[in-house]
């Protein structure tokens, strides 16, 4: 670098300085270096005496222009001149006979002089002198750049930017500032002020301050400074990292919206209100319900549990604290409700057997709505006059009436109306009226009735005693009364059902069950499960009573016929008592009552072993 430098220096600067007679002395222009590094100094003379025959001074000039001797050499001896800035940093030699090289080690900021080459010949005749100027060089710190962090205001006139920074320099560097890829020109809206400063080292430090009027659109932009500064044979630059500025900037329309819930508004709702400017300013806001007068200093307002009177226009005005200025936007909330649903008629009618229902179901509401009557859960009517022809016990009960509105989901109500046909009581048929049931046993006996108004029930025994229900429970659509009946005897039990429409009955037939002894004994244990426990169910146990009796009545015939058999045998092997007609005849009955008695005897049999006990089975016996 150096090198190239001073051979540039050479080329170009090459310069004849003051030059008597015949001696000349050639010089360059200008040696440029960095501090520290070695400067090296050439002077090219010529001489009619040769280099024994001449005089050698080098000398540099102060500031004040005055000449100071630093080297001296004539055809006996040298010597640097002590006490100067150079002492022990230079040395001089001679490359050739006509050139000697100053050189200057480890180069200060003070070389920066002009440095002299004098020869004279010996004899003091004539003489010739040349000058170089050393310029010296120190590389700054990379610049830096400090942007303003409370933002800058449009409002403002060119409010400070950023400044920039760049230190250690030799010589004075220079601060271009960029908006983008553009260098900023000074001028009526961009003011840029530099201050220099002198370090001690010597070295200099620039500190720039950029000054502009900014719009809106300047937060997008992005502003750096670039430093250039001299090094040895050319200029360089750098730049500074990249700052971009918050623009402060007044709103020119505000808005107001509702922030939750999204959609359409119905009472009861959390309503969350926000608003926002589209400036970027500090600035304060006011939140206010037209209708009502109220107002929040806010710009986010909650709603809890709206009704229809919060319902309207909602204002936001933001006010900037800088510019004094006031915007205003707004917004209509809208508030949805159902009201409770109404039937009429309300809660209950009572429509006659075979007439027309008629009823109407409305509910007040901001939206559209859908109507749809329900009876047993499933839907009849999607109108709200429900009519319903010949109305019969079936079609008595609740009716619902299921109000929605189908823009705002859950939002529903409903309200019941209880239907009475008006007639005569019916009484739905009990499963069973005929019953059998053992002695002493209690049965619950059920009826139930349709019919309004609701029929008075009443129970009657075979023998005109009036009994007294257990139960009895009104339902949609009549009564239900239980009667617990204790069997005494075989009974008949009627229940009566009447109310001024007319009167129904049902009889109820009870067979009293009695056990023998014996049976009793041996079917304890298998029979247990089958009795009926409830009302109505007929005992299932096949009918024993008598068996035994049977059973004897069977043995005693048997026994009979054997004798009565051997009589007859006996008279015949004796003689001839009876007809032979007669005696054929008899016969033959007896021989079907044989028949008859077999037969007897194998079902008896059977049944036997069906009861026999611990189920061992008996072999019939003869
Ligand atoms: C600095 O600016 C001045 C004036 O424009 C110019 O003469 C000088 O050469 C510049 N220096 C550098 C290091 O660019
Ligand atoms: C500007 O600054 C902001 C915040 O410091 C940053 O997020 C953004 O990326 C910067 N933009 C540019 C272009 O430097
Ligand atoms: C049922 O009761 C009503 C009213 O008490 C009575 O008029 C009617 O005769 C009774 N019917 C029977 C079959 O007992």
């Amino acid at each position: 670098m150096e090198a190239a430098a001073r051979l540039v220096g050479l080329l170009l600067l090459l310069h004849t300085f003051g030059a008597w007679a015949n001696v000349k002395v050639e010089m360059e222009d200008r040696v440029e270096v960095f501090r520290g590094a070695t400067a090296q100094i050439s002077c090219l003379y010529e001489s009619p005496e040769g280099t024994g025959g001449t005089i050698i001074e080098w000398l540099y000039l102060t500031r004040s222009a005055e000449r100071r001797s630093i080297y001296y050499q004539d055809a006996s001896m040298h010597r640097f001149l002590p006490g100067t800035p150079f002492t022990d940093r230079i040395s001089v030699n001679s490359s050739s006979a006509t050139q000697l090289t100053l050189t200057i080690d480890s180069v200060r900021l003070e070389d920066e002089l002009v440095y002299i080459c004098r020869i004279t010949t010996l004899t003091h005749t004539e003489h010739g002198e040349g000058s170089t100027r050393l310029k010296v060089f120190a590389t700054p710190d990379r610049p830096t750049i400090e942007g303003t962090v409370t933002g800058i205001s449009t409002t403002e006139d060119k409010p400070k930017i950023a400044t920039c920074e760049v230190r250690n320099s030799f010589p004075r560097p220079n601060i271009t500032w960029y908006r983008n890829k553009t260098p900023l020109q000074v001028s009526s809206n961009v003011s840029i002020s530099h201050r220099t400063t002198s370090e001690s080292s010597g070295l200099y430090s620039v500190t720039s301050e950029l000054r502009m009027r900014v719009t809106k659109e300047v937060k997008n932009d992005f502003f750096y400074c670039e430093v250039s500064y001299f090094v040895p044979g050319e200029t360089r630059m750098m730049d500074s990292l990249l700052i971009n500025v918050t623009v402060l900037y007044p709103s020119t329309a505000v808005s107001i919206w509702v922030e939750s819930p999204k959609g359409k508004i119905k009472e009861g709702d959390r309503v969350e209100l926000h608003c926002q400017g589209n400036g970027n300013m500090p600035s304060s806001f006011t939140i206010m319900h037209e209708m009502s007068g109220e107002s929040w200093d806010t710009n986010m307002k909650v709603l809890q549990d709206v009704k229809v009177q919060n319902q309207g226009v909602y204002s936001c005005s933001s006010l900037d604290y800088e510019t004094s200025e006031e915007v205003r936007g707004n917004t209509t909330l809208e508030i949805h409700f159902l009201r409770d649903a109404v039937v009429i008629p309300e809660d209950s009618t009572v429509v006659p057997y075979k007439e027309k229902l008629e009823a109407s179901c409305n509910a007040v509401s901001s939206l559209a709505t859908q109507t749809v009557w329900l009876k047993d859960k499933k839907a009849i009517s999607r109108e709200h006059m429900l009519v319903v022809d010949g109305m019969t016990y079936d079609k008595a009960g609740t009716y619902v009436c299921v109000i929605s509105a189908p823009e705002i989901e859950g939002m529903e109500t409903s309200a019941t109306l209880l239907v009475h046909v008006q007639g005569p009581p019916e009484i739905m048929q009990p499963n069973v009226t005929e019953m059998e049931d053992f002695l002493e046993s209690d049965v619950d006996l059920t009826c139930n009735v349709r019919g309004f108004p609701e029929p008075t029930v009443t129970w009657t025994s075979s023998d005109g005693k009036v009994l007294k229900a257990a139960t009895q429970k009104q339902t949609e659509q009549g009564v239900q009364s239980t009667l617990k009946f204790k069997i005494v005897s075989d009974s008949t039990v009627v229940c009566n059902a009447s109310n001024a429409h007319g009167a129904n009955t049902v009889t109820f037939n009870i067979k009293a069950t009695t056990y023998t002894t014996t049976a009793a004994k041996t079917t304890t244990t298998t029979t247990t499960t089958v009795l009926p426990t409830k009302a109505g169910l007929p005992p299932k146990v096949p009918r024993k009573e008598g068996r035994g009796v049977i059973i004897a009545v069977v043995i005693i015939c048997i026994l009979l016929l054997a004798i009565l058999g051997s009589v007859l045998y006996f008279l015949y092997k004796k003689g001839k008592i009876c007809g032979r007609s007669g005696k054929q005849e008899f016969t033959k009955e007896k021989s079907n009552k044989d028949n008859t008695v077999v037969e007897m005897k194998r079902d008896n049999t059977e049944e036997a072993v069906l009861l026999g006990v611990n189920g061992e089975k008996q072999p019939p016996s003869d």
